[in-house]
């Protein structure tokens, strides 16, 4: 047997004992599938449009590939017309990307995508690339229309606001009020104000639900600690009640440092949207909550973010000289 036989040998009993043995370290293809209705001011523009919405990928080493491959079958079996994706492609590093494009290009619709905080650690511009190679139109402070079956949906994207990113003004220049649209931003609690510049239905991500959700332990963390007004699911309003607009917080598929996923709510998640259907109309898995209190971020923690992002280009481009991808297979964690 070579060496390189031996060692895969090794890894791949590693990856076994992994699974099988330490409850920690949750490999589960376990997912929830989740569907809802659309706002009803979409009724009279829109008929059985079909939203598929996925985020936090984090596809890198915490995440079998084989939990972003579920991911995008159980999308692909749901027939969405279009997929968003609503930030947090990878981890720290750039050394999965082209795993990255491989995941999103075997999604069978049209996919629009916003980047989230993790895609600005490890690089924004090669993330985009990554994304687009694969098939998917980045959103970046932009909005862009698609056609289907005659029906107009202008899918309006928000770069990260946790990292400073965000340019509402930017990305709502040029957007026709005659015509529905969908808003993506990685952090939810931005659709406040999409909601007042008439975007009424927004998917985020971010909060991973808390991946702890006993005991209510979500609301602990994400809530109290980490100051969200929204954690996990539907908030706002799909009527015609203030505030005039919803937000769907999805608990995501991956994560990027503990892989721990514990409760309901925690489950990896795809949800799909009914869009020009009437809330009610199905099943749902539940209908508008209330939001939490939140807690704006200060100014000062608004900077550390931001400085964050300079840190680690800078920390990048010296460890890699002119800024080409590090070639390691390894990921920094
Ligand atoms: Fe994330």
């Amino acid at each position: 047997m070579s060496r390189f036989a031996t060692i895969e040998g090794l890894r791949k009993f590693r990856q076994t004992l992994l699974r099988e043995r330490d409850p920690w370290h949750d490999t589960s293809r376990r997912f929830r599938i989740r569907r809802f209705a659309g706002p009803e001011c979409f009724l009279e523009h829109l008929e059985g449009l079909r939203v598929g919405h996925l985020t936090d990928l984090h596809v890198g080493r915490v995440t079998p590939m084989e939990v972003q491959y579920d991911a995008v079958s159980m999308t692909n079996a749901g027939k969405p017309d279009i997929v968003v994706i609503s930030g947090d492609f990878v981890c720290h590093s750039q050394v999965y990307l082209a795993d990255l494009t491989d995941v999103i290009s075997k999604i069978d619709a049209p996919v629009f995508a916003v980047l989230g905080n993790h895609d600005h650690w490890a690089g924004a511009q090669p993330v985009r690339e990554a994304l687009r190679r694969g098939g998917a139109e980045v959103l970046d402070n932009a909005h862009t229309t698609i056609t289907i079956r005659n029906q107009p949906l202008q899918i309006l994207g928000l770069d990260d606001a946790y990292t400073g990113h965000a340019d509402r003004h930017a990305a709502l220049k040029g957007l026709r009020p005659d015509q529905p649209v969908i808003g993506l931003s990685h952090i939810a609690e931005e659709a406040d104000a999409l909601w007042e510049a008439g975007v009424p239905l927004v998917f985020s991500g971010h909060t991973h639900a808390g991946q702890v959700t006993v005991a209510r332990l979500h609301e602990l963390s994400v809530g109290k600690l980490a100051g969200h007004k929204y954690i996990h699911g539907l908030y706002g309003s799909r009527g015609t009640e203030d505030p005039k607009g919803a937000v769907y917080v999805g608990a995501g598929v991956g994560a990027a440092l503990v892989p721990l996923r514990v409760g309901e709510r925690a489950k990896r998640e795809v949800a799909f949207f009914e869009l020009g259907m009437q809330p009610g109309a199905f099943d749902e898995h539940h209908r508008e909550q209330p939001a939490h209190a939140g807690r704006v971020p200060s100014s000062k923690t608004k900077e550390r973010r931001a400085d964050a992002v300079r840190r680690k280009q800078e920390r990048r481009d010296r460890r890699n000289g002119n800024g080409k991808p590090p070639t390691s297979a390894v990921e920094p964690s």
